[in-house]
Formats: structure tokens, C-alpha cells, sequence
């Protein structure tokens, strides 16, 4: 199926690896032009070499930290119109919440919330004027359904759910969407720390908990991250500009509610 969104301008933040990558991967497949940010060189370099195999029309890479005023400064800088958005950063870090202070919670809102406000409030109505826009936010099933250990990303999350509510309904008018994609657990390093930090809560090997964890999960696997990437490409296609406001879940099943 052709999506319809060939020669199309993208950025993708966090992009060096992980879910990002596979959004980049699976935009580049459809002929999209591709700004990609993150912070470490050489897996970004990595990254548009792997994209340029796959026929990616033209890849411009961006080392920066997407949670500054710097980084985005940057990623706009090297691509100052784009049609297609995707937000993405790093996740905050387990713990326990009796030892999250104000810091903590700045930095799990600035990085999960304010760093995709920001990144829509700089490119939503240049996309309004241009007649297409599709926005992509990755969050977290703790949306849906609070994760053990993630307090910090439990809140930052949803707030940028609530917010995002909101704002997507201003400008579908003129073919601009912006919708949440919420992983469940995915193969990526992120997902696997997941796993390895509630093995170590739960006092198990990091083998047995996986074990675990299948067998409570109708999937009885990990998701593939070119999946998340497949169902990215759909939600930036010319096809969905219908959908906006929407939490596309994506989790193997694990989620046991009706809506
Ligand atoms: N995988 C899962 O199972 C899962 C489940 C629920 C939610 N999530 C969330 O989905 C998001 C992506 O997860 P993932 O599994 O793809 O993580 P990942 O494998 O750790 O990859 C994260 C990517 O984002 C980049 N990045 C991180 N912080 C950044 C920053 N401040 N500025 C620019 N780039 C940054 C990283 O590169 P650099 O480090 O070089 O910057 C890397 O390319 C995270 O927020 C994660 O918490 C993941």
C-alpha cells in the first residue's frame, strides 16, 4: 500500500535506536525526507547509514538533545517546515516515589511533556497554513494502565495525554492530526531494562521474569519495534486524516480493557 506521503518532510526525535528508529525506518521506506535527532554520534551516524539502505530519499542527522531549547532550536533548524512530527525522548527512571523530589519530576515533565509541547507549539499551525500535518507522540501503556516502578513516567505521560486532547482537535480541519502511539513492552533497550529492573524488585533472574511476563500476556512475546514503526507510517499517511485525539495502544493484548 502506498501511504501517499513520498518526498514528504519528517523529523523523528530520539531516532538512534528503539521505537524512534523504527518510525524512522518505516517513514523511509514510504520515500519521506528524514531529519532524525539524539544525543550520541556514532548510533545516530549508524542509524542514517542502516535508513540509507533502504532507499530513504534525503537523511539529515542531528546530535542534540531534543529536551532543550537547544536541541529543538537545532532539529527545526535543519528542517524548518515538516509535514510529519514524530516525539519521542527517553523515558524517566524507576524507582520509588518517596525518593522524587522537585528535580526529578522537572526533569520526567520537561523530557515526557513539555519537550512534545513545545516541538507542536513550534510546528502546528506552519502545518495548518500548508494544508498537511500528522503529529505522532510516543508515550507508554502506562497511560492506559500505570506501570510498577514508573511513577514519574505514569504522570509526565498522561499529562501530555491531557494536553494533547485538547489541542488536536484545532487544526484537523485543515489536515493536521496529532495522535498518541502507546507501547506496551517492545524489544528495545528501554523495554529490556523494564524487565531486568522488575526481575530485580521481584527477586528473580532476569530470564525467569521474562518467562513471567510471557505467560501474562495473551501475545506471549515482546513487540517487534518495526510493528510500532508500521503503525506509525499508517497514522502519518494521507490516508488518516480523520483520526486525531486518538491513544493507539499497542501492547500484545496485555491491556484487559474494552475501551
Ligand atoms: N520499549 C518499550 O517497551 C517502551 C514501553 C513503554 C514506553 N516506552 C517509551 O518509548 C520511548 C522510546 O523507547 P525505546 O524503547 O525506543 O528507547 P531506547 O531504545 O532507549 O531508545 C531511545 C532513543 O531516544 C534517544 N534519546 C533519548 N533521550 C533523548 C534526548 N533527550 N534527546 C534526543 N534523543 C534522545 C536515544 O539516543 P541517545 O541516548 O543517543 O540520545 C535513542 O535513540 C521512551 O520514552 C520509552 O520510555 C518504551
Amino acid at each position: 500500500m502506498d501511504l501517499g506521503i513520498r518526498g514528504k518532510q519528517g523529523i523523528v526525535c530520539g531516532a538512534s535506536q528503539g521505537l524512534g528508529l523504527a518510525c524512522a525506518r518505516a517513514l523511509a521506506r514510504e520515500g519521506v525526507n528524514l531529519t532524525l535527532i539524539a544525543r550520541s554520534p556514532e548510533p545516530l551516524e549508524a542509524a542514517v547509514d542502516s535508513l540509507r539502505q533502504l532507499g530513504a530519499a534525503k537523511i539529515r542527522a542531528v546530535v542534540g538533545d531534543i529536551t532543550t531549547d537547544e536541541g529543538r532550536d537545532a532539529v527545526l533548524g535543519a528542517c524548518p517546515e515538516p509535514d510529519i512530527l514524530i516525539n519521542n525522548a527517553g523515558g524517566p527512571p524507576p524507582g520509588d516515589f518517596r525518593d522524587w523530589r522537585q528535580k526529578e519530576w522537572f526533569d520526567a515533565v520537561n523530557s515526557n511533556m513539555y519537550s512534545a509541547i513545545d516541538m507542536i507549539r513550534r510546528t502546528l499551525d506552519g502545518m495548518a497554513e500548508r494544508g498537511f500535518g500528522r503529529i505522532v507522540n510516543i508515550t507508554s501503556t502506562a497511560v492506559k494502565s500505570p506501570m510498577p516502578g514508573l511513577g514519574l513516567s505514569n504522570g509526565a505521560r498522561a499529562g501530555l495525554s491531557g494536553w494533547v486532547a485538547g489541542v488536536a482537535r484545532e487544526k484537523v480541519g485543515d489536515n493536521v492530526t496529532i495522535n498518541n502511539l502507546l507501547p506496551g513492552l517492545f524489544a528495545t533497550d528501554r523495554g529490556r531494562g523494564y524487565l531486568a529492573y522488575r526481575a530485580a524488585q521481584e527477586g528473580v533472574s532476569a530470564d525467569v521474569y521474562e518467562q513471567q511476563f510471557y505467560a501474562s500476556s495473551p501475545a506471549g512475546r515482546m513487540g517487534d519495534p518495526d510493528e510500532f514503526g508500521a503503525t506509525c507510517a499508517f497514522l502519518c499517511s494521507a490516508m488518516s486524516g480523520y483520526m486525531s485525539g486518538q491513544n493507539i495502544l499497542l501492547d500484545g493484548g496485555v491491556y484487559q480493557g474494552t475501551y
